[in-house]
């Protein structure tokens, strides 16, 4: 990446490009490290990714839908795609038509248009602490007050956490960085807090089909629509991808929610790109309609679970002396916590760096910026020899720390 600041005697840019966050300079610098072990990302598998399956898909859609797949489409998605994703998520209670669909370039673009749509500079938006680091990004620019809301607090009061933000934003399902399952009762309470403080509410779900151990909990906005029935026009903004059930590259995503906020989406939309690519959208929903999506589902799970229980091993293994972390039952990363007050967690992952493996520092995923005895592991993208490895390597850092 070129620096930020521009030669001398043109204009500065913009201000927020100087606001950055230290998980990027940690990323930069694994680059230049020979062999190293990558635990610091949140990439899938690639060898999961269907590519036999989708090269024919692509070639066929291209044929059958020219016009669609060459042309410019439509801001909001291309029906098809639309009424696919439709189908797929609405249940008894959850009512979707088109006008509750909006198609985005990937779960990010649907995060920076709801910063974009709803955030003037200095409003708060409260968040479920420790925070997606995308999010954080996404939203810089706007230039964001945030409160933070530890979902699992005792005795947490939702309507409080949400009252006067311009939205809640939460991970319930497995959440990127912690790997944490919000509980029904406290998706209950955020749900009704929403309903009646009038609060935006953004659930942003990557990782809702990624359950390992544990029976799928309701959606928020399933949980919303249960309130309230008819055609979907509740406070939950639910944002989905097809990144980490088929492929990122695709940048797929789509946001679920009341018709006025689609319209608003939508018109953040048009300004930026215009439309999302026709031919992946096609695509997309191709792999839904005829089934790969659901037939890849049980191998993606069953090698996630596997990882998950290396990695969790090797860490028993080599770490329970410096690190408590909590096991979980889905998604693709680990949280753990260093039990030495004295420690840095930006630090151990310099040590580490040095020690040829990349973790990430839970700084970097702190709304406001403060240090962090944390640190996040994926598991998804290395094997078992490779993450046990990693955690050999994780475990002389800490040695040397
Ligand atoms: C919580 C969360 N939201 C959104 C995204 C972005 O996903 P996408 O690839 O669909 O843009 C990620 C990716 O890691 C994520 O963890």
């Amino acid at each position: 990446m070129t620096a930020t600041v521009p030669e001398p005697g043109r204009p500065r840019m913009a201000r927020w490009l100087s606001t950055t966050n230290s998980v990027t300079a940690t990323f930069l610098a694994a680059g230049r490290v020979q062999g190293l072990i990558n635990l610091a990302g949140g990439l899938p598998a690639p060898e999961l990714y269907p590519a036999d399956a989708m090269a024919e898909i692509a070639g066929q859609v291209v044929r059958d839908h020219p016009a669609e797949t060459l042309g410019y489409g439509p801001a909001d998605g291309l029906p098809a795609l639309k009424d696919a994703l439709a189908g797929r998520l609405a249940t008894a209670d959850l009512h979707l038509s088109r006008d509750n669909v909006l198609i985005t370039g990937g779960a990010l673009q649907a995060l920076d248009l709801v910063g974009k749509v709803l955030v003037e500079p200095g409003q708060t938006i409260a968040v479920q602490a420790p925070t997606y680091l995308g999010a954080l990004d996404a939203w810089r620019p706007r230039d964001p007050v945030y409160r933070p809301i530890t979902l699992d607090a005792p005795g947490l009061d939702a309507e409080a956490a949400l009252a006067g933000a311009q939205f809640g934003y939460a991970v319930p399902n497995f959440s990127n960085p912690t790997g944490h399952l919000v509980g029904l009762p406290q998706r209950q309470a955020l749900v009704a807090a929403a309903h009646r403080t009038g609060t935006w509410l953004v659930e942003d779900d990557p990782y809702g089909t990624l359950y390992y151990d544990a029976a799928p909990l309701p959606r928020l906005i399933e949980l919303s629509a249960a309130m309230k029935p008819g055609p979907y026009a509740g406070p939950v903004i639910y944002i989905g991808t097809l990144s980490k059930e088929i492929a990122p590259g695709l940048r797929i995503g789509w946001v679920i929610a009341a018709p006025e906020m689609i319209a608003a989406l939508t018109m953040g939309k048009l300004a930026g790109d215009m439309c999302s690519p026709g031919v992946t959208q096609r695509m997309a929903a191709a792999a839904i309609r005829c089934g790969l999506i659901d037939r890849i589902q049980p191998q993606v799970i069953a090698l996630y679970r596997a990882r998950r229980d290396a990695l969790c091993a090797a860490m028993a293994a080599h770490l329970s002396g410096w690190l408590d972390w909590e096991v979980p039952v889905g998604g693709m990363f680990v949280w753990a916590t260093l039990r030495d007050p004295s420690l840095d967690s930006a630090r151990l992952a310099a040590l580490a760096l040095e020690a040829g493996v990349c973790v990430a520092p839970g700084a970097s995923f702190d709304p406001l910026g403060r240090a962090s005895r944390s640190i996040r592991l994926n598991f998804t993208l290395n094997d078992a020899d490779r993450l046990q490895e990693g955690v050999r390597r994780l475990a002389r850092a800490l040695a040397a720390a």
